[in-house]
């Protein structure tokens, strides 16, 4: 039987760049995820009798919303739903699965990097056709629903067991329970030479992979162990928990720092990885190198041909602002574009449907390819080792080389969390009003060359977005960008982005925080970082 339940609107559902997120106890609310999906639905058109993939990270509330999301669907008329075993599909296999399948869209139940369990985080994302997160006119459209909202339909019928591959039917809609992992690996082996990768480990090289108690643990032990021959035990924490053991699944350097130290110990193993709770960021650590997003961005396009996905060449490749400019250096010496997008995957999205970029990368720990419409942590892992294989040169050697062709982006991000909000903004309200006065000023022997709030210009559907975040050039191409995140659930963050080019490889070994030192500086005397929000130093560097 088929329910309407009349509601409420709530208004407060404001879906960012990575969906709606919110603490867990906001979506127990009475009908609140409820809301959230109906408004969704109610948003799109042409979905009868189509296909919806539903999955998440398996973080605490995962299958509780996705039974309300499965009983909905088939209320609203969706003719079919897959969804991964134990409710479990990492983000870019949600994303493979959407395309693969030809499904309408899907529901990605995650709240990424940030923590789970019963009063930590949790979100609701929809993704479309093309496997990537929904577009702004979509998002947009999904919030004046949720202010609007007076009722939800959903199929009063039993929980669907979720733990067994089998298909149900829910009125008059199929659910088919499938392995989340086998679709996934197929397409990682039909990218990238495994022969090789096989051939490298089984050579002894050592590869340790930390899954963080979250979603790519079942993807990691399949790819790395079972079909790349890798020794048990070299997938760490390969078992998704609800509460991610207690841990923050953000695969940087400090969540992740005992990976960090394993790495620059003595007898370290050959290469080091993490991704993070849902399975779209990477950490690539070398023996004794930590390879900085942004640097990986560029080194990986600069050697993907020695994959076989990408033996052709690349088309071109998109990065977001703030990601340092290392790659724009690849792609000149390649003759191919470059494109500079806001933060935020969407963004790529068109860029790789109308084939102009093949490669796309920000530097908080996204990269990815056209091989799926968001961010993948095992594709990156997987590249790398790819061409470690090919190249059979360390990752601390091929960053050397790539630095002394292409001089080195020194580069640092410094986030300030949990900001006051007014303070926050007022930050940025009064960096916008000083832009104009600012190109021409000095800092020490930082000359400013330019200074903008960034706007985009998208060359494919040609919208454009604006106040994307405040860019300061100095002379010689250092650069400072702050801006404000769009995916934090508490006050304010401020995330600034520091930026230094060296040409000279005698001076590629210092130590990054020294070298964006008078940067540093003179970030803060522009915007009154200490002064403003009361913060000695980020509570993150990055
Ligand atoms: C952050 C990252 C951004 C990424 C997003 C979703 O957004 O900075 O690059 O696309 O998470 O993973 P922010 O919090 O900065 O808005
Ligand atoms: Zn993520």
């Amino acid at each position: 039987m088929i329910k309407t339940v009349s509601t409420n609107p709530y208004g407060d559902q404001k879906p960012g760049t990575s969906g709606l997120r919110k603490k867990v106890p906001a979506f127990q609310q009475k009908n609140y995820a409820e809301n959230f999906i109906q408004s969704i639905f109610d948003s799109l058109e042409g979905f009868e009798g189509q296909t919806l993939v539903i999955g998440g990270d398996g973080r605490y509330y995962n299958r509780e919303v996705i039974q309300k999301a499965i009983k909905m669907a088939a209320a609203n008329g969706f003719g079919r739903v897959l969804v991964g075993r134990g409710g479990i599909l990492s983000t870019p296999a949600a994303s493979n699965i959407i395309r693969k399948y030809k499904a309408f869209g899907g529901i990605v139940l995650s709240a990424s990097h940030n923590p789970g369990g019963p009063t930590e985080d949790f979100g609701i994302k929809y993704n479309v056709g093309n496997g990537g997160p929904a577009p702004e006119k979509v998002t947009d459209a999904i919030f004046a629903r949720t202010k609007v909202i007076d009722s939800y339909k959903i199929a009063e019928v039993a929980d669907v067991n979720l733990d067994l591959e089998s298909s149900h039917q829910v009125e008059n809609m199929t659910v088919t329970v499938i392995d989340p992992v086998a679709d996934y690996a197929e397409l990682m082996e039909s990218l990238f030479d495994f022969a090789a990768i096989r051939k490298l480990i089984a050579g002894g090289f050592r590869v340790v992979f930390d899954a963080m108690s979250a979603v790519t643990g079942p993807y990691a032990k399949e790819i790395i162990e079972r079909r790349l021959g890798a020794p048990k035990g070299s997938v760490m924490n390969f078992i998704p928990l609800p509460d991610f053991g207690g841990h923050h699944p953000d695969p940087n350097l400090v969540h992740a720092r005992a990976l960090y130290e394993t790495m620059m110990a003595p007898h370290a193993p050959d290469f080091g990885a993490a991704s993070d709770g849902d399975g779209d960021r990477n950490l690539i650590i070398g023996k004794g190198i930590f390879v900085t997003p942004s640097d990986s961005l560029a080194m990986l396009a600069a050697n993907a041909h020695l994959a076989p996905g990408y033996a052709k060449g690349l088309a071109g490749i998109a990065r977001s602002m703030p990601t340092s400019g290392a790659a724009d250096r690849v792609a000149e010496k390649l003759g191919i574009g470059l494109y500079e997008t806001p933060t935020g995957w969407k963004f790529f999205g068109n860029l790789l449907d109308e084939g102009l970029a093949t490669i796309c990368g920000e530097e908080s720990a996204g990269t990815g390819s056209n091989h799926v419409r968001e961010k993948d942590g095992l594709w990156a892992v997987l590249l790398w080792l790819n061409i470690l294989a090919v190249r059979k040169e360390s990752a601390l050697d091929i960053a050397r080389k790539h630095w002394a062709t292409y001089g080195r982006n020194y580069y640092s991000r410094h986030d300030y969390e949990e900001v006051d909000t007014d303070a926050a903004n007022g930050l940025i309200a009064a960096l916008r009003d000083k832009l104009a006065s600012l190109p021409g000023k000095s800092f020490g022997a930082l000359a400013v060359a330019n200074a903008d709030d960034f706007s985009y210009n998208d060359p494919v559907d040609k919208s454009v977005s604006k106040n994307q975040g405040i860019r300061i050039l100095f002379k010689g191409g250092s650069r400072v960008v702050y801006r404000l995140s769009g995916t934090g659930t508490s006050g304010a963050t401020l995330r600034v982005y520091i930026e230094r080019f060296e040409a000279d490889s005698a001076r590629h070994d210092l130590d990054t925080q020294a070298a964006l030192g008078d940067l540093i500086a003179v970030a803060d005397e522009i915007a009154e970082i200490k002064k403003r929000t009361g913060r000695d130093a980020p509570s993150v560097i990055t």
